[in-house]
């Protein structure tokens, strides 16, 4: 006889409705946003089929048609024009620059959004690299300094949540005291807390036209071979005064959400990179999945692993397909 049939509670769409366990909502997700400077810009990322680069007027647009589908959440990225980038991403700073005048404009007009943006030097740097770059080295603590700088611009211009995206050691820290000695303590960190050595970020750097000039991220992003590892950066993070911690990518480290999750109680966001965005566009239209169901299923899988919070190009178009 067989005691346990745990197909009952698989019998009808109603049971399984009612067992299920784990549910996105539109409230988890942050959409990440590229900015373009200019003029009624819009120009998709190649790798990126239905993302774009925008202008600044054309990002308020887009954010208004994101928040009447109920996104209330979005993280911007410049991409910034070559014959501005630098040793020291002095652009960063730039109060009349492309990146800090839009991301003001943003704040006015959409006061309740939630607006995140980007701590690294990469965009900015002449040399690609997330840190400062002297002799071939990525130096750590002279790019905190350039990191605090950028973190109190871009609260300075009223946005929500800062996340630094560099892998710097210290950084979080660093940029909270900075934040407080600005008088933006209410502003929040959403630290890259085990940010991985990726392949999967390609389209990303297409996108800002924003590869390293040398080499690769392997001495400050953390090494795909290691779970445990992230468990110290969480320790520090936590310690040092982030809000909430990251890991990115998210599909293939869904392990590490768990784990994050399991051991820490802030908030944990997974980061769906551009990479696991491009391979479920180029499958579907090969006809090779179903791409909605392929996309549904890997943004549960984050929810699942622990996440609660998740970074995601598929926002907007997740948001159309489950309009009330
Ligand atoms: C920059 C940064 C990267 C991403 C977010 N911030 C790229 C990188 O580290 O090279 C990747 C996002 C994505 O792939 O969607 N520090």
């Amino acid at each position: 006889m067989i005691t346990h049939r745990p197909r009952r509670n698989r019998k009808s769409a109603a049971i399984r409705n009612m067992v299920q366990e784990n549910h996105v909502s539109v409230n988890d997700f942050i959409y990440p946003l590229f900015l373009i400077d200019g003029g009624n810009k819009k120009t998709e990322v190649s790798s990126m089929p239905g993302i774009f680069r925008w202008s600044p007027d054309l990002i308020l647009n887009e954010i208004e048609s994101c928040m009447k589908l109920g996104i209330t959440a979005f993280d911007v990225f410049p991409s910034i024009n070559d014959t501005l980038k630098d040793k020291t991403a002095t652009e960063s700073l730039n109060k009349n620059g492309v990146y800090l005048k839009t991301l003001t404009l943003i704040k006015k007009k959409f006061p309740e959004a939630c607006i995140m943006t980007d701590v690294a030097m990469d965009p900015y740097s002449s040399d690609g690299h997330d840190g400062l770059v002297e002799n071939g080295k990525i130096v750590n603590d002279k790019t905190l300094d350039i990191l605090a700088k950028m973190a109190v611009a871009q609260a300075d211009c009223g946005i929500d949540i800062i996340g630094p995206s560099d892998m710097m050691d210290g950084r979080v820290g660093f940029i909270r005291e900075a934040l407080d000695d600005a008088g933006h303590e209410e502003v929040s960190i959403m630290s890259y807390t085990a940010k991985y050595a990726s392949g999967f970020y390609n389209p990303f750097r297409d996108a800002l036209d924003s590869a390293p000039k040398f080499g690769d991220k392997k001495t400050y992003q953390m090494n795909p071979a290691n779970g445990r590892e992230a468990l110290i950066e969480a320790q520090l993070d936590t310690e040092e005064g982030a809000d909430f911690l990251m890991v990115k990518p998210a599909l293939s480290y869904l392990d590490v959400i768990k784990d994050l999750s399991t051991h820490f109680d802030l908030p944990i966001a997974a980061y769906n990179v551009s990479g696991e965005y491009s391979m479920v566009k180029a499958a579907a239209a090969k006809g090779w999945i179903d791409g909605e169901r392929v996309r549904d299923e890997i943004l549960l899988s984050m929810k699942r692993a622990g996440a609660s919070v998740i970074l995601s190009y598929f926002a907007k178009e997740w948001a159309l397909s489950n309009k009330k």
